[in-house]
């Protein structure tokens, strides 16, 4: 492990039984009370983007609005968020994808996106993928490309990675941390 992942793994808490019993919460607020965590993640995050040529920056709501937003400042990029259903006034484009029970909506405002944008999407975790999964096809449908998805953690054994490879279409999924 490299010092900056040693780093954001001290700073991750794991809250036993949360929010149901038998699942084990990963609690990222401790690292962003940290500001030398919360820097050495955003500078990752940010490299990452630059590297794979993005051109906007979006952020899922909620969590990774708050990784997202600082991203996007510190490459230097326009930031862009996709919210849960409801929440944009203009026009949107809707997606919807499957929770463990039922399934939920998220939204971009059409016009944030062009066919000459190459989008990163940041999130705190990929679990099973439905969220990030969701926020491709709504670049896609924009018309605008898919530069990649960087999150701080994924969680391997919920095979996220495998559910976003067609969605991905050969762009990278990058995890700082994989548990
Ligand atoms: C959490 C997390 C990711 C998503 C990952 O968000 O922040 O966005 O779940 O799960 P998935 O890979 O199975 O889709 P959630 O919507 O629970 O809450 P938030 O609004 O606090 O980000
Ligand atoms: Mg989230």
């Amino acid at each position: 492990l490299t010092d900056v992942t040693e780093l954001l793994l001290s700073r991750i808490r794991d809250v036993p039984d949360y929010p149901v019993p038998g699942v084990t919460f990963k609690d990222i607020t401790p690292l962003l009370a940290d500001p030398v965590a919360f820097a050495a993640l955003t500078d990752a995050l940010a490299d990452f983007s630059v590297r794979h040529g993005a051109t906007k920056i979006v952020g899922l709501e909620a969590r990774g609005f708050i990784l997202g937003a600082p991203v996007a400042l510190r490459a230097g990029l326009g930031f862009i968020p996709v919210r849960k259903a409801g929440k944009l006034p203009g026009a949107t484009l809707r997606q919807s994808y499957d929770l463990e029970y039922g399934s939920a909506e998220i939204e971009v405002h059409a016009e944030d996106l062009a066919a000459d944008d190459r989008v990163m999407v940041i999130d705190d975790v990929l679990a099973t993928g439905g969220t990030a999964e969701a926020s491709l096809e709504l670049i896609r449908r924009s018309g605008a490309q898919v530069a990649g998805v960087a999150v701080l953690m994924e969680l391997g054994f919920l095979e996220g990675r495998r559910k976003l490879v067609q969605a991905l279409d050969g762009a990278p999924l990058e995890a700082l941390i994989t548990v």
